[in-house]
């Protein structure tokens, strides 16, 4: 069987990853110190796939730890999910994303070289567009103006896989970027576990519906929108961790080095208004909201031109909005705190 390493296996978006990679037939070998996840998720994994998930809880800037991963496991293939990814504490605390985003894929990239490994998968993000210089956003869409440290750090892990790449005449990058994950497994053992008040809507939606926070705030209700709310493209985190395995199994065809970067979203924009009642709808649940003002930094509006991933991958969404919100729904519910 194939393995393939998973830095940050245990988070929300790794760990449906590694549920689609055994079905794939491929072996993930998590790396992960759990500093954002949790033991459950391991046993989530279990009572998914039927198997105990290998996991050696490392931090993956530390290079003596993951050389000796890379030796004892093996592998053929790196998926890089371990990053901090709180856009709010990046602003308080920058170089504790510095550290850790770009350290942690510098060790990975040398411990790579050292091993002989070639192909690696990253996680990159919409955010590398900032404001976006047209809509939907292409991959060729201007990037490097990013509204955070955090957002930087994606720009800057972009350019050190560019310019790895360029210096590696056997390298096979694929970057992917996200647009907005969202959702659970349909199982309900895994899904997204926020530490403390949640930051990201869909967290804050499905809380405040169980009422463990009063009330959600819409920021903004005057933007230049068909309802006033801000666009994202939300998608299901069970279709993004699928496009993984498609981008694993295409650089293995390629049998060539390899740069590539894929918009991984729906290619529909929604607005914050439109993921509350679809919420609402498909769950038969009230979500108590008011409105609020503006939050700094957010775009206006953001979706993704898929055509790229489509044509190439052969990679397309399945999941709807509703099929989302019903998930995460049914998660915050098996939560149950
Ligand atoms: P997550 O926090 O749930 O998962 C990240 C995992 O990495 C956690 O389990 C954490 O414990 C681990 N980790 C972090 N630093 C580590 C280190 N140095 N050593 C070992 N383990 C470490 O986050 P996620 O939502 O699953 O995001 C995964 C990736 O996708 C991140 O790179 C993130 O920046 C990117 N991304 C996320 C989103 C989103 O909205 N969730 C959007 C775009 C891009
Ligand atoms: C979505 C919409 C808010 C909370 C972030 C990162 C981005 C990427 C994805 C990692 C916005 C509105 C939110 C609330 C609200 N992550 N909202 N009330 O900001 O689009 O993107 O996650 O790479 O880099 O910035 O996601 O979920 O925070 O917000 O009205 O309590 O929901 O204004 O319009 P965002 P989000």
């Amino acid at each position: 069987m194939r393995r393939t390493i998973v830095t940050g296996g245990a988070g929300f978006i790794g760990s449906h990853t590694c549920v689609e990679l055994l079905a794939a037939g491929i072996e993930p070998v998590i790396v992960d110190d759990l500093r954002n996840s949790e033991e459950r998720v391991l046993e989530g994994l279990e009572k998914i796939t039927g198997r105990k998930p290998v996991i050696h809880r490392i931090d993956c800037t530390d290079a003596q730890a993951l050389n000796k991963v890379f030796a004892a496991e093996r592998p053929d293939s790196v998926i890089h999910f371990a990053a901090d990814k709180a856009v709010g504490e990046s602003v308080r605390d920058p170089l504790k994303y510095y550290h850790n985003n770009i350290g942690s894929l510098a060790t990975l990239l040398r411990t790579m070289a050292k091993h002989g490994i070639k192909d690696i998968v990253f996680s990159s993000s919409c955010t590398v567009y900032g404001e976006g210089d047209k809509l939907p956003v292409t991959e060729d869409s201007r990037t490097g103006a990013a509204a955070s440290p955090y957002g930087y750090t994606k720009v800057v892990c972009e350019q050190m896989l560019r310019d790895a790449s360029a210096a590696d005449a056997d390298l096979c990058v694929v970057m992917l970027r996200y647009f907005n994950p969202i959702g659970a497994h349909p199982s309900a053992h895994i899904g997204e576990l926020p530490i403390g008040v949640p930051n990201n809507l869909v967290p804050f939606i499905t809380q405040a519906a169980a009422g463990l926070r009063d009330k959600l705030t819409v920021f903004g209700n005057d933007y230049p929108t068909r309802d006033g709310s801000c666009i994202r493209d939300y998608i299901h985190v069970v279709d993004l961790a699928k496009a993984h395995v498609l981008a694993l199994q295409w650089i293995a065809k390629q049998n060539a080095p390899l740069c590539e970067v894929f918009n991984l979203g729906t290619g529909q924009g929604n607005t914050v208004l439109e993921a509350v009642h679809t919420f609402e709808e498909v769950n038969g649940v009230k979500v108590p909201f008011v409105i609020g003002p503006r939050r700094p930094g957010d775009v206006v509006a953001m979706y993704a031109d898929t055509a790229k991933s489509l044509k190439v991958l052969g990679w397309r969404t399945e999941r709807t909005l509703a099929d989302s919100m019903r998930d995460a729904w049914r998660w915050q519910q098996a939560l149950g705190k």
